[in-house]
């Protein structure tokens, strides 16, 4: 993405006017997490308060691909509202955890939602996944939850690699092309680029898996953990774009149907798979 032009995910624009509005299902639904949901069964009821439990079982698959066996030193890249921090804050003693992210008020909200637990450190820095201000091999894992396809991938594999301790993990989820979809889009999604890009910024949608385990190798990193969930992150469409048909701002609904229905269907045809993705840090290579 081009940081120093546009830091901030168009998304989270509408997401901070909704919350200030006192938008009730906003704030259940995308207050602490800020990506797709993962259902076990196709069994989603349409609720705030039923997405916002998928969404932390999403979380919780992303983080168990890294293998956090505290204590651990964590660094959550695009850490948004904090949600992956606060869930593992939740769930474990004896972490010490990085929240890392480009848009300062994120990190502000995050800095007020998420109470370090004893035993447990949290800090937040802003900063861009491409550039981090983070130690040579000061970590366990680094999470990047939903948010790479905003990075410029090969700078933050480099990143990641560095600050990542050898025998570390680096997990993060990501929409994954079919080798005929990354034809087809070249790296951008043809009539859908405008609505996409109103809604959800700088994307890039267009790394395979092969390329993954290209940019792993190049980064002295072998592919973990390959955790193809598309069909548990369907329902994620429905709950979005019916919340999206009862905005007031009628233009930008439109825009975000289009985009968001786009998605739908590509991953319902499974040309782009949601998938987890865990890499282990090789011992053998330094930075
Ligand atoms: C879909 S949200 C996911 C947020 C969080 N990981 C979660 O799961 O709730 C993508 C996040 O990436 C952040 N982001 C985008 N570009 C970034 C960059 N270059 N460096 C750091 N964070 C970035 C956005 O501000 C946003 O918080």
């Amino acid at each position: 993405m081009n940081a120093s032009e546009s830091p901030n995910p168009p998304y989270f624009d509408v997401l901070f006017d909704r919350i200030a509005s006192g938008d009730h299902e906003a704030v259940t639904a995308f207050g602490r997490h800020v990506h797709w949901g993962l259902w076990e069964s196709n069994a989603a009821d349409g609720t705030a308060a039923d997405y916002l439990q998928a969404a932390e079982r999403m979380c919780q698959r992303i983080c168990d691909a890294a293998k956090i066996q505290p204590p651990a030193r964590i660094a959550d890249v695009g850490c948004g509202f904090g949600g992956t921090i606060a869930s593992l804050n939740e769930r474990y003693q004896s972490l010490a955890m990085t929240g890392i992210n480009i848009d300062s008020r994120q990190l502000q909200r995050a800095e007020e939602l998420v109470v370090p637990a004893a035993g447990n450190q949290i800090q937040w820095i802003c900063a861009d996944a491409a550039s981090l201000p983070l130690d040579d091999a000061g970590f366990d894992a680094v999470l990047a939850v939903e948010c790479i396809f905003h990075f410029d991938r090969p700078r933050f594999f480099a990143e990641a690699s560095r600050v990542l301790r050898p025998g570390g993990v680096l997990s993060l989820s990501d929409f994954v092309p079919q080798p005929r979809m990354a034809a087809f889009m070249d790296g951008g999604a043809g009539p859908m680029s405008e609505a996409i890009q109103w809604t959800y910024g700088d994307v890039d949608m267009s790394c395979s898996l092969e390329g993954y385990e290209q940019l792993a190798a190049e980064h002295g990193m072998r592919l973990l953990v390959c955790d193809d969930v598309t069909e548990q992150t369907l329902p994620t469409y429905d709950f979005l774009c019916e919340g999206a048909r009862r905005w007031h701002d009628q233009k930008h609904a439109e825009l975000f149907l289009q985009a968001t229905g786009w998605l739908q269907k590509a991953s319902r045809k499974k040309m782009i798979r949601y998938l987890i993705l865990s890499f282990e840090k090789l011992a053998s290579r330094a930075g």
